[in-house]
């Protein structure tokens, strides 16, 4: 029951998000991030002329990174009401197929090369159905890969976030935009700090957010605060995912300390 209410709320709550951050520009829609987010396991280059699905597309980014990247076709899974930025978004659309459905009705296509999902399972209370809809929908030899929060090297972090978030992810957006201004400066600040000093998350703050706009630094701050469920994944649990999955030679990746990278992939038997 709880499942289906973290589930509705947590959709809604993405739907109005992208509907009032709708573009991707610079550094937060760049093959250059791309790159960063597959890395180890993948370069950009290897999926040219691969047919693939992104489950969770939000406002596009990675839709248009997997474009640029030189893929044959994707399958976009978007469930919330940010289907229509999406669909907007799209530099493609002949290579693209969008479906306004979750990520556990994903078609069993069963021929696809990769699925990605990134920044999405750790939205979802229970997201086996979707792992198992990504298994069905690949090739044999077929990988799926997905990005999670991370427990570890987030300790300090989590302290504050999480009592926070008790309150933020009920506020309407114009007191949530509010908040986030207030917080944006001192993170400005912390970023110049981390240059100096051995900070927490200085691996992020220096790979990742230096490198973004100062609007999608604010809608990362948004990111964080505004969705009713999140939750993040130790190392164990991480690799659980696909393991639980039946994905075989699953590998994990600690992502400037912060976060996890991990693939799997389908045996060919
Ligand atoms: C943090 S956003 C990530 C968007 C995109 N992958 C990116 O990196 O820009 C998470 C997305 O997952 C979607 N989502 C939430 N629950 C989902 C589910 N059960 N199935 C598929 N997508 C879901 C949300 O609507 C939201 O757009």
């Amino acid at each position: 029951m709880s499942f289906i209410r973290f589930k509705d709320q947590t959709i809604k709550d993405f739907g109005e998000q992208w509907l009032k951050y709708t573009d991707n520009e610079g550094y937060y829609g760049s093959l250059e991030l791309f790159s960063d987010i597959l890395s180890p396991f993948l370069k950009p280059d290897e999926l040219r002329g691969c047919r693939v699905a992104e489950i969770g597309s939000g406002a596009g980014r990675i839709v248009n990174m997997l474009l640029e990247a030189g893929v044959n076709h994707i399958v976009a899974i978007e469930p919330s009401d940010a289907f229509e930025v999406l669909c907007r978004n799209i530099r493609k659309p002949e290579k693209v197929t969008c479906l306004n459905i979750t990520g556990d009705q994903l078609p069993a296509y069963g021929d696809l090369d990769y699925i990605f999902s990134i920044g999405v399972l750790h939205h979802i209370s229970n997201p086996a159905p979707v792992v198992k809809a990504a298994f069905r929908a690949l090739r044999p030899g077929g990988h799926f890969l997905i990005w999670l929060y991370g427990k570890e090297g987030n300790g300090l972090y989590l302290t504050f976030i999480r009592p926070l978030r008790v309150l933020t992810k009920r506020l309407p957006h114009f007191l949530l935009v509010f908040l986030v201004e207030i917080i944006y400066w001192p993170l400005v600040l912390y970023i110049r700090l981390c240059r100096r000093l051995p900070l927490p998350l200085k691996g992020y703050m220096f790979s990742v957010l230096e490198k973004m706009s100062p609007e999608k630094r604010r809608l990362i701050i948004y990111d964080q605060l505004n969705p009713e469920y999140a939750k993040y994944y130790t190392k164990f649990e991480a690799e659980k995912l696909l393991s639980d999955g039946k994905f075989e030679d699953v590998r994990i990746h600690h992502r400037h300390g912060y976060s996890w990278t991990v693939i799997g992939t389908k045996p060919l038997t």
